[in-house]
């Protein structure tokens, strides 16, 4: 089955190969895309491709292909693959060359894609909500770019596992950032919160939805800088991503969030995000 897409071919993901000096591998120079299939509709298409185009200008590597291209390629892979809920991985690097760090000079880019079953949670998961541990947010300033190189990301995220628990909120000079991976929400008092986008942050699409719900359903909410002290006393927690959706933590550092289960607030907005889900794959 060819579940995957290598500079213009479409092949098996066990056949798909890029030599040792490419970029992405010796420097991790490229960007990437998560986007979530429901149905074999691709969920909110144009955003995703929005935020590629913002992160090849941050990274400054021409787009390889138009929107239109690119909707058509991710349309072809879906359609090829068996599952009808699919998560289609995107990523573009600089493409191969001597190892050097100056951009290389006539070079085409690396274009991957591969598409997989996308596994979101099963209603007891979301019953039982997760636990999450804080940790100093010491990536760099360009988290608005949804880069590969993800080490800082992946070193907080295993502190996370390394504690038995699911997502690290990430605190930067007593703010709120983000998970490693994921973007997080607060609720106090039945006011829905969340940091405002910035470069230190990645701008989630689901944040994008959750917020757009928030405002064509009249739920309280303000998008502003967040304390620690308003992380730690929040009445409830989430973390959102294309994957996890909207997930409930339901401890930090060990400590109970608000009665140390799923609040109303969160079941409401995955209820909403659900309903929202198949409206978007009828249309
Ligand atoms: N990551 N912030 C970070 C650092 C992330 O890695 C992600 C998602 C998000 C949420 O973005 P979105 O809602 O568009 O998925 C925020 C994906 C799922 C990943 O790296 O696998």
């Amino acid at each position: 089955m060819n579940d995957a897409y290598l500079n213009g071919r479409f092949l098996p993901l066990a056949e798909a190969t890029v030599p040792v000096l490419d970029r992405g591998f010796v420097f991790g120079d490229g960007v990437y895309e998560l986007v979530p299939v429901y149905s074999k509709k691709p969920f909110r298409l144009d955003d995703h491709l929005r935020r590629l185009q913002a992160s090849l200008d941050g990274i400054r590597l021409a787009n390889p292909h138009s929107a239109d291209a690119w909707r058509e390629l991710i349309g072809t892979l879906v359609a090829h693959y068996d599952a009808d809920d699919q998560s289609v991985y995107i990523q573009v690097t600089r493409g191969v060359a001597p190892r050097d760090h100056p951009f290389p000079q006539n070079t085409a880019p690396t274009v991957f894609m591969f598409t997989q079953p996308l596994v979101t949670a099963t209603a007891e998961q979301k019953a039982a909500g997760v636990c999450a541990v804080t940790a100093v947010d010491y990536r760099w300033q360009r988290c608005d770019i949804k880069a590969i190189s993800l080490l800082a990301n992946i070193l907080l995220r295993q502190q996370a596992i390394d504690a038995g628990c699911a997502e690290t909120v990430m605190l930067r000079d007593g703010f709120l950032s983000e998970g490693a991976a994921s973007n997080i929400f607060v609720v106090k008092d039945g006011v829905l919160r969340a940091p405002p986008p910035s470069r230190l942050m990645l701008t989630g699409i689901t944040y994008d939805v959750v917020l757009e719900l928030a405002q064509a359903h009249g739920i309280a909410h303000e998008v502003r800088a967040l304390a620690e002290a308003e992380v730690r006393g929040a009445d409830e927690l989430w973390m959102t991503s294309s994957t996890r959706e909207i997930m409930a933590i339901v401890t930090l550092d060990g400590v109970p969030v608000g009665s140390g289960v799923p609040g109303p607030l969160a079941q409401r907005m995955d209820a909403l995000y659900q309903t929202f889900k198949r409206e978007v794959m009828r249309a």
